[in-house]
Parts: structure tokens; sequence; C-alpha cells
């Protein structure tokens, strides 16, 4: 384990929403490779963290290192072409459009061609948009859904939409991919089927963070956690570690999830 590398470092984040202080002084590093995840109550700070992380909203304070490079103040395209992907909380496929071309959009910060050259039609054009298919159609491969890559986006399941989603952010081969709530509105096979698709692209090299309120999953795919509550990091560490953690337990995991305390500890 000592040929790990940090991939991205948090220090002392903070977000401010007029008088709410949405993240407060957070801090933490994901090593290249891992599986890590936020967890923490609803409004915790979560998907403010990762909107800075991306570029989506500038923070207040602290900083945000990408392979030793500072990401504050970059644009939401700069970061994602310097190897950061990401999907929403909330489902953003375009629905009139066919699934392949969901996750060919997911290219685009990788292609040469813009819009001038595009309209000439050059023989370079086509071949580049050949070569984007392709790899739109190993994407879908490699989550499962290349059966699906002729249909409407949007008449695909909610999980096969989720699928799509993921295979976008993976087309331009991200070094990190962020995933926000990633399990929300899966039924149980849905999601094996998704943690199935985690684990390989990890074995694959890709490292992942991800923000999830599925305990069940959270423990059982993450090298490694980190605890949010009212914007405040209150515990770090591996799932056997975060499971033991008492302040954790008490503002987070609750009297119901005593059953998977004796499961994990
Ligand atoms: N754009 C915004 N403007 C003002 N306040 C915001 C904005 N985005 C988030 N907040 C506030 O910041 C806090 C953290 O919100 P955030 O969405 O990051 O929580 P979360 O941990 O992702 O919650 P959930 O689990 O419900 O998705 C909340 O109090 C929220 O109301
Ligand atoms: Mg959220």
């Amino acid at each position: 384990m000592s040929n790990k590398r940090p991939i991205l470092s948090v220090e002392n984040l903070t977000k401010v929403f007029g008088g709410v202080v949405a993240v407060d002084n957070v801090s933490f590093t994901v090593e290249e490779g891992e599986i890590f995840a936020v967890i923490g109550p609803n409004g915790a700070g979560k998907s403010t963290l990762f909107n800075m992380i991306t570029g989506v909203l500038p923070s207040s304070s602290g900083n945000i290192y990408f392979q030793e490079k500072r990401l504050n103040r970059k644009k939401p395209y700069q970061i994602a072409q310097m190897g950061i992907t990401r999907t929403f909380q909330n489902l953003e496929v375009f629905d009139n459009m066919t699934v392949i071309e969901n996750v060919m959009t997911g290219a685009h910060i990788t292609m040469k061609t813009n819009i001038l050259t595009a309209g000439l039609r050059l023989p370079s054009v086509r071949n580049e948009e050949v070569k984007t298919m392709e790899r739109a159609m190993e994407a879908l491969e490699a989550v499962g859904i290349s059966d699906l890559a002729y249909e409407i986006a949007d008449r695909l399941p909610y999980g096969s939409q989720r699928l799509l989603e993921i295979a976008r952010a993976a087309i331009s081969n991200p070094k990190l991919i962020l995933l926000d709530e990633p399990m929300a509105g899966l039924n149980s096979e849905e999601s094996r089927q998704l943690v199935e698709v985690i684990l390989k692209m990890r074995e694959q090299g890709m490292t992942f963070l991800f923000v999830e309120h599925d305990m069940e999953t959270v423990m059982s795919i993450s090298d490694s956690i980190v605890v949010i509550d009212n914007g405040v990091k209150i515990g770090e560490g591996t799932p056997e570690e975060i499971y033991q953690n008492p302040q954790v337990v008490a503002a987070y995991l609750g009297d119901e999830e005593e059953e998977g305390v004796e499961a994990y500890a």
C-alpha cells in the first residue's frame, strides 16, 4: 500500500451562502484508485462540496488540488479537461436524444472539432465522429447497456438512465469521477449492477468520489469515508472505523442502524 498517491486534496474548503455556512473548513485527501465516499444527513453540504470541486460553484475560502494543480477559479470545462467528470444528484439526460448521442456529448471536452470545422464537413470531422461513436459504444458496453444504444433516452428505465450518465462521465477517460447519490431511485437489481460497474471501472484505474445515502453500498464498496454534518467534517476513516466512531453514529447513523453497526463493527 506504500505506492498510494494523492489525486485530489481538499484543504480547509468553505462555502458560505448568505449567512449559511454550507461547507465549513473541510479537508480530506483522495488517493489514486480509491473508492471514496462522502456521507452525511440531508443538507450537510455534500452536493455543495462536489459543486466546488467541479467548478460549478466558487469556494468562499480554502483550496482544491487535483494532482497537485490548484483548481480554484477554474471553469467546469477546464476541470473536465484536466480529468474530473461527474454525475448530478438529479438525472441529467437529454430526453430526446438517443442513448449513444447522450454519451457522445460527454466526449466533446476532448474533441478537436469546433462549430466552424464541423460545418465544413471535412473528412477529419467525419473521422472524429466515427471514433467518438466507437468510444461511446465502448463506454456503453462497460456499463452493460450497449443493447440500448439507439433507444431514445427517456424511454429507458430509471436505472439504465443512471448507467447512461456514468457512461457519459467515463467516455472522456477521466482520472476521477464524482457521483452524487448514484444509487438513489434504483431497485436492488439496478444497484447491484451499478456497484459491479463501479468496481470494474476502478479495477481499470478509475478513482471514484461519491455521495450516497445507501449505507449498505457505502460500507461494502468504499475504501475511505468522510462524514459531514452541518457542513463540518465529523469523521473520517475506513468503513469499520466509521461504524465504530461514536460521534458519527450519534449524528448520522442513529439507532435504526444498530443492526448494521453490529454487522460491520
Ligand atoms: N445555491 C445555493 N444557494 C443557497 N443555499 C444553498 C445553495 N445550495 C445549497 N444551499 C444550502 O447549503 C446547505 C447544503 O446543501 P447541499 O445541497 O450541499 O446538501 P447535501 O448534503 O447535498 O444534501 P442532500 O443529502 O439532501 O442532497 C443547505 O442548507 C442548502 O439549503
Ligand atoms: Mg445533495
